[in-house]
This record gives C-alpha cells, structure tokens and sequence, in this order.
C-alpha cells in the first residue's frame, strides 16, 4: 500500500526511481510523484495523479538532473487522488520534501496546531502534517534534520514508513518506519531505500531491513546510521537476496495474473521441495517439528488472516479438523483484534499473509501475544514484519506475486496448511500410516494435475466470451470446496469489477436462491467427492428456477453432465485436495472476463497488493 523508493549515490536518480516506482506499483497506482536534489542545491517535486507512466510523461520537459532522489506511488487513504495530494509533499519552506505510507491517525491535532503556529496546507493528507510537524520542530529545537524527524515521530501516533530529503541537504536521506516495511539496499558506493526489494534486486541483493520505530540516516559514502526514535544505536545484519530480476518480470505473459496462475505447477513443487521426502512418505517442516508438543496439545487453532489469506485459513480449517481432529477458528484480522476475542495460553494462532505486512494481521498477532499463545506465520515475502514477529512458521516459497489478485500464494498457502495438517495427524494417530503416505502421494501429484487444468486455458476463454456482460454471479461449493466458492467470486469481484457472491451451495434456499433467473450465472464446484449429491440436489433447485449452471466436475460426473449449461473439467483427487485444484479453472474464468472487459487485471482499481493501513 503506497510504494516508496529513494537513491544516493554516484548515478542519475531518476531513472532508477521511475523503473523502481514500475515495480512497486501494484502497491497503489493512483498518482505518483518524484523529488529529485541535485548539484546546484536545488529540491524539485514533479507529481501527478495516474500511473507512474503518466508522472513519465510530465516529467518529459523538466529538469531530472541529481543523484539524490526519492519517489512515491500512491493508494489514497486521506485526501481523494489528484496532483495536490500526491506525494512527495514539501514543508511550509519548500526545503524539505518527504514521501509516506502509512496513516497518521492524530494528523487533525497537530495539523490545527500548525495552523495556528502559520503554517499553511496545500493537502489533504496526513503526510503533509507529518512533513510541516518536522520543519516547525526543526525550527523550534534550532536542530538538524535527522533529530527534527526523530522529535517528530515521538509525537505520531499511527504507522509510517517515511521518506526525507532536504534542499542543500548534503547528501543524504532520511527514512524511518513504524508498521510499514522499510528496505536498505547496500550497493557499491550507493543506497536504495524502498517498500520491499523488488526495485532493488537488480542493482544489489544486499539490503538491511529497517525494524520498527528506527531511523536511519543515509549518506553517500558512509554506512547507514540506524538508531531508535529515543536515539539508541542499533547494526543489523545484512541480508542477502534470494529473489531474482526474471520473478519480477511478466515473462512473455499479457499479464502478472496469468503467468503467476500458469505458474502454479511450479511453485507447488517449489513449496512441497524438501518437505515432503525423497521417498514421499514423511513431511519435513521444521517450524512445527522444532514446537511438535506446542502443537500436539495445542487446545484450539485460531486462524488469523485478511482476504485471499482468510480463504486459504478456512480450508486449513477443513485440513486441521479432519486430519488432526484440533478444533480450528478462522477470524478475519480486522475483527478480532477489536473483538476482546477470548484466547489461551495453550491456542496456536496461525497468522497467513502473503506479503507478511497486512496490518491488520499483525495487529491481531500483537494481541495474541498479550495471551502467551504461540504464534505460527505462514507468508510468502521472506523477511516480511509478520515472518519476522512470529515464533516460527513456514514460507511458501512461491517467489514475488505481482498481479494484485492473489492466485500462486493462495494455492501454495493451501499447500502448506495440507502439510501441516498430514504431519500432525499422522503425529497424532488420527492419520494411520497408510493414509498418510497415500495422501502424500495424492498431494504430490498435484502440480501435474494443475498441469492437466492449465491446457483448457483456451476453452476456458472461449466460455468467458459468454458472461462478458453479466453483472452478478453465484458461486456455490460445499465442504473443503466452500472456501473455494468464496476465492472464486472474490477473484471474480476484484479483477472484473462483476459482483459475485460465494455461498455454501446448501444456504442458497435461505435467501440468494431469490435472486436466480436466466441473467444469474451461477459457478457450481460439482466434482466428485462425498458431498457430489447434495450439491447435485442444490443444482437441480437452480435449473429448476431456470439459472444458468457453469459446473466444475470430473471426468465421472455424468449426471452433472446433462444438468448443467456449461462444465469445466479437472482431474479428480481426494476430497481434502480438491480446493488445489478447483481454484485453477475459476482464476481462469475470472481473468479472461475481466479481459474481455479490458479491465487492468494487474491493478485493479480501488486495491492494493499490501495493505499496509487497517
Ligand atoms: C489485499 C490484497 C489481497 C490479499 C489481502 C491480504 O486485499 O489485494 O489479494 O488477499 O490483501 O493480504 P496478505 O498479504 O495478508 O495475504
């Protein structure tokens, strides 16, 4: 949620700024803006509301001379999007300009106390008043910048991840974080600072990152000084980068979407590498082998995660309850930590998020904390504040997920909480030996079974071509395929714009049944497992109100077959593993309608990749 970027050193800033703002876009894409510093002691601000191409554009005829630079790409939380609001934001004297994601919640305070001490406001966010707070301080105190800024944030309440560069400012930057990511990049005789590394990878796969409530001042030539907002120094470690410059790229795909959904055989085999032996038949994974009792008299599992992550939490519910017989509860972050939820000291909690930043979840881990619970992270940026505040937890190893749509994460946390789930059965003898090494089998096979899916791409299009123009969808499933009903229309929902409802197929008589008539497409999973039945039953009760049926089946389904309007074929697999696949085709189906509708399937407009605020 909002991309930050910065560089010191030896080149021309602003071509690494506009390639670095390109790769942190799918963190917010509605205005962007740059701030350049250079020989004559000037400090420049371009901006412009849209995308970073069109921030390109007004810059085509200005002067981008400098080598030290910061930029921004902005997701509006205060103030609507347009050329004032965007960021980098000057102080009342233009001297100094500062970049933010995050939200300072007391801005209204401080911003009528500026007020009154003569500052004036060209915004209407929040980070303006974080910018002017530290130029008035600056002034008040008679004291350098980097002590200004650490006077300043002692006095925010909310999160930041900020952005500093001063007119004349002999060359440095200043960057603080508080609940926002902050990246260090350490090149040779040259600094990068950003949200997260992918700018970054391909001038050094060296980067500290910055811990909560730190400061650091950046300077060319000399290491970075990190000290906390009270002033105690702080080294970090230096971390090196596994990500490479090809992850980031679309790879000959239209789309980030469609190549991370195409790349899922891949990055399951990735997930599944070294954890599930050589001879298929143990599970390694040392986060929960290292706290096997934790686990094994764990009371209750709770479930903390936010959208896409929330979705994989509810099938992990099916996998923890049926393998392992736990009883799990999956909360959405944003309630519970709000809730005074009830949790014991003997819970695990299971926080999943993709980038490992979502704010709400990390809020609802901290409260957890309080309880004395063990806290379990599955994520998939490595490194990321929620891998880093969790007792233990396991990666997913996917590599970056660019298109905002989650689609390769999702299947491969659901790859994970499977491998849990088996490895703590079989622990608990809920799971017999032969089960347990068929269902290995079966998990191992999947990523050729996705395989198998991926070839009806084409026809998948084709039937896209048919719900171009509907407005509303149903998706309905039932037991492990519930959760998937729900992936599947929030994908629908977020890439096409279409609203689409998930339903358990059996609750649609209690109410959306109502809706159903020839204009209501309604997605059914109907494949092969112990509820194929009943979700027939709940089928025959949509035809008979004349719905259109999109069925998932398998290769047995006959009846489904000659009930439904249109099928989707998958392999076939255990119940517990269907969601693995059944979730392909439908990221499929939502991508192409949203094609058709030439929506911008990788920035969908209103969303996010990390959200960074609550
Ligand atoms: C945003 C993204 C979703 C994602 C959700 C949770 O809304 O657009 O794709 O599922 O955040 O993110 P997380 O990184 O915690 O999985």
């Amino acid at each position: 949620m909002c991309g930050i970027i910065g560089y010191i050193g030896f080149r021309d800033a602003y071509p690494i700024l506009v390639k670095g703002l390109h790769r942190l876009e799918y963190r917010g894409y509605d205005s962007a803006g740059i701030a350049l510093s250079n020989l004559s002691g000037s400090l420049s601000i371009y901006k412009t509301k849209g995308r970073v191409s069109d921030l390109e554009e007004y810059c085509k005829d200005k002067d981008i001379s400098g080598s030290i630079g910061i930029a921004h790409t902005r997701w509006a939380t205060h103030g609507e999007p347009s050329n004032t609001n965007a960021h980098p934001h000057y102080s009342e004297s233009e001297n100094i300009a500062l970049i933010h994601n995050g939200i300072i919640e007391n801005y209204a305070v401080l911003k009528q106390q500026l007020i009154r001490n003569g500052y004036h406001f060209r915004s209407n966010t929040d980070t303006e008043v974080l910018v002017q707070l530290i130029e008035y301080i600056k002034v008040l105190n008679n004291t350098d910048l980097f002590h200004a800024v650490q006077l300043a944030l002692n006095e925010i309440i909310g999160a930041y991840a900020i952005a500093l560069i001063e007119k004349g400012g002999d060359n440095r930057i200043i960057v603080a974080r508080k609940s926002s990511p902050l990246v260090i990049g350490i090149g040779d005789g040259e600094y990068f600072i950003a949200s997260d590394a992918s700018p970054i990878v391909e001038y050094t796969k060296r980067v500290i990152y910055l811990e909560d409530e730190e400061l650091a001042l950046v300077s060319r030539g000399f290491s970075p000084k990190i000290v906390t907002a009270r002033n105690v120094e702080k080294t970090h470690e230096i971390i090196q980068l596994e990500m490479n410059l090809s992850q980031l790229e679309k790879g000959g795909y239209d789309h980030f979407m469609l190549k991370e959904i195409f790349e899922q055989p891949k990055t399951l085999r990735d997930c599944m590498k070294g954890r599930i032996d050589v001879t298929g038949k143990h599970i390694v994974l040392s986060g929960v082998m290292d706290n096997r009792e934790r686990f094994l008299s764990a009371r209750r599992i709770i479930i903390l995660a936010c959208g896409t992550s929330w979705h994989a939490g509810l099938v992990g519910k099916y996998f923890f309850e049926s393998f392992c017989r736990i009883p799990v509860e999956v909360e959405y972050s944003s309630e519970f930590r709000y809730r005074n939820p009830v949790i014991y000291g003997d819970d695990i909690v299971i926080a999943i998020s993709q980038s490992g930043e979502t704010a709400d979840t990390l809020a609802a881990i901290e409260l957890a904390r309080k309880s004395g619970s063990f806290i379990y992270g599955i994520c998939n940026v490595v490194g990321s504040s929620i891998s880093r505040k969790t007792d233990s937890g396991s990666y997913t190893h996917v590599g970056p997920e660019i298109g905002v749509a989650s689609t390769k994460a999702f299947t491969a946390q659901l790859t994970v909480l499977s491998m849990m789930a088996l490895y703590l059965g079989h622990e608990k003898r809920t799971i017999d030996d032969e089960r347990y090494s068929f269902l290995l089998g079966e998990l191992n096979r999947i990523p050729d079974k996705i395989e198998k899916i991926l070839q009806s791409n084409a026809a998948i299009c084709d039937l896209s071509k048919i719900f171009t123009y509907a407005h509303n969808f149903i998706y309905l499933g039932r037991g492990f395929n519930y959760p998937i009903a729900l992936e599947g229309a929030l994908k629908l929902k977020e890439i096409s714009y279409i609203h689409a409802e998930g339903y358990p197929a059996a609750e649609m008589k209690h109410g959306p049944i109502a809706l159903i008539d020839m204009e209501m497409p309604v997605v059914a999973i109907a494949t092969d497992n112990v509820m194929y039945d009943k979700v027939m039953s709940n089928i025959q009760e949509i035809k008979a109100r004349n719905g259109c049926v999109i069925a998932v089946v398998n290769e047995s389904g006959a009846t489904i077959r000659e009930i439904a309007d249109y099928v989707i074929e998958v392999p076939s697999t255990e119940d517990c593993f269907e969601p693995l696949l059944n979730i392909v085709p439908l990221q499929l189906l939502s991508y192409h309608i949203a094609v058709n509708k030439k929506r911008d399937v990788d920035m969908p407009r209103n969303l996010a990749k990390s959200v960074t605020v609550e």
